[in-house]
């Protein structure tokens, strides 16, 4: 079966809630109605209901009569949320007069629900930038305990199916931390590489990709590499890291075996981690365009609950995908 036949099952198997809060755009009203249609998760629309209704109507979408619509400025548990917000930012100078501004704003609205436990997870980013969508995420859920830094991973589907796993790779960080320290790096390793476990069922084979390969360059942006791999590997010694490595190197098992002789990961890698956010980002688009490759995610790991942001080139099925992929992060949250 399909990986992502595979996600839509098992989020099936346990519905979570998951949170729109750009419920009047027309690809995330679509993709609503898909997913209700489908069984994959409860859904929360913030937004105007008569505007919400009317275009359900207009675009004969007749599933979002099922979905639990939140009017933000209407919201009954607007004070609740407010205590909620000045209770975790109050120390930082948010005052209650921002604070109920800034309920009534639906990317706020939509982390407090989960932060009061009304949603299980939010999907948005159809209609706003990354960082509008990340930053009340970052102030009010936070990271996971242990975890300092969030960052993006994609599931690559390849067509050409000799890379990784049967053609299937994971790339991270591709969407969030532009210019991570060797800490910051190694915890992204960790992370991508439990999220590829629990998200793709494959057993991670890290590459820390630099341009150079075991020392074949001196620089300390390629010291930077060698230091988070070795934090990496002491972090989780249960997991498979190896670095530095130049990109082919880790994908082409000839070359692998020639610049990086005895390695278990160098040409058979399966996740590549990039040192920046620069590379990343780039890298996932490249393969995506030319290669023809399906790029699912970003698929953001180490935030306390599942809240994952799309591309605004998004299409309608990259919105039902990544809120079948919430839906199943939340049921391991
Ligand atoms: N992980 C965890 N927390 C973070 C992170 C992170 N990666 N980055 C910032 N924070 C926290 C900070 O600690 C701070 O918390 P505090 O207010 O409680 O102290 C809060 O978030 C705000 O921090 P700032 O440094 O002010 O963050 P800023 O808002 O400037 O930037 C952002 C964060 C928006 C994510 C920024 O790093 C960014 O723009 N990244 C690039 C995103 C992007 O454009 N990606 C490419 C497009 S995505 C795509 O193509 C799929």
């Amino acid at each position: 079966m399909e990986l992502l036949d595979r996600i839509k099952l098992q989020a099936q198997s346990d519905k979570k809630r998951i949170v729109l809060p750009e419920a009047t755009e027309e690809r995330t009203l679509r993709a609503a109605d898909e997913v209700i249609a489908g069984n994959i998760a409860d859904i929360i629309l913030i937004g105007d209901p008569n505007v919400i209704m009317q275009n359900a109507k207009e675009w004969k979408l007749e599933n979002i009569a099922k979905a639990t619509i939140v009017d933000p400025n209407q919201n009954p548990k607007k004070s609740q949320y407010v205590d909620l917000m000045l209770q975790i930012r109050g120390a930082k100078g948010l005052t209650q007069e921002q604070a109920e501004i800034l309920i009534t704003q639906p990317l706020c609205l939509a982390v407090m629900m989960i932060k009061a436990g009304d949603a299980d997870g939010e999907v948005a980013g159809a209609d706003n930038s990354t960082g509008d969508v990340l930053r009340p995420a970052f102030q009010y859920v936070k990271t996971k305990p242990g975890v300092k830094v969030v960052s993006g991973a994609f599931i690559m589907i390849l067509k050409d199916k000799h890379f990784g796993d049967n053609g299937m790779m994971v790339f991270a960080d591709c969407a969030v931390h532009p210019n991570p320290t060797a800490e910051e790096l190694a915890q992204i390793a960790v992370s991508t590489g439990e999220t590829t476990k629990a998200i793709t069922g494959m057993e991670p084979r890290i590459a820390m990709l630099s341009f150079s390969t075991k020392g074949s360059a001196k620089h300390e942006m390629v010291d930077k590499v060698v230091e988070a791999t070795k934090i990496a590997q002491q972090m989780a010694p249960h997991l498979q890291i190896e670095g530095e490595l130049q990109a082919d190197a880790a994908i082409v098992p000839g070359i692998g075996a020639k610049k990086a002789p005895g390695s278990k990961i160098a040409g058979q890698a399966n996740v590549l981690v990039f040192p920046t956010l620069e590379v990343g980002n780039i890298a996932y688009k490249l393969v995506q365009r030319m290669a023809g490759a399906e790029a699912v995610g970003p698929v953001l790991q180490g935030m306390a609950a599942p809240i994952n942001d799309l591309s605004r080139g998004c299409s309608m099925s990259d919105i039902v995908n990544l809120v079948a992929i919430t839906a199943c992060q939340a049921q391991l949250a």
